[in-house]
């Protein structure tokens, strides 16, 4: 099944086409933010009408931090994997 990743999905392009994704189709969309994944995940879906907020998941990613060991990349591949999984 098809699913869609957008990162970084806070702002600008990334919160646009994210909210895009959501309202133009009903593919599963994992979107990334450095921090506040849930407020990222209610701005992006306000407004939006009969949009199931499952199919929304925000995961927490800060691409500063992507070669230093304090990213535990382990747990960001099974979050992935957890989450995919359920589509
Ligand atoms: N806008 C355009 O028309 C356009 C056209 C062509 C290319 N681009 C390029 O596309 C990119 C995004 O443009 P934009 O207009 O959407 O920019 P923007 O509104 O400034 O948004 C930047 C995004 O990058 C995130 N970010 C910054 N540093 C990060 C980090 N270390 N780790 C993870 N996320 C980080 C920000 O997150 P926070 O909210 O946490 O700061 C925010 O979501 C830029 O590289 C830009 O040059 C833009």
């Amino acid at each position: 099944m098809a699913w869609c990743m957008v990162t970084p999905a806070s702002r600008g392009i990334g919160f646009a086409l994210t909210r895009h994704l959501l309202s133009t189709t009903n593919v599963p969309v994992l979107a990334t933010a450095r921090k506040d994944t849930s407020g990222v995940k209610s701005n992006i879906l306000d407004g939006l009408k009969d949009v199931d907020s499952d199919r929304l998941t925000v995961l927490e990613l800060d691409v500063t931090g992507m070669y230093h060991s304090h990213v535990n990349w382990p747990a960001f591949h099974s979050i992935i994997k957890s989450t995919l999984s359920q589509i």
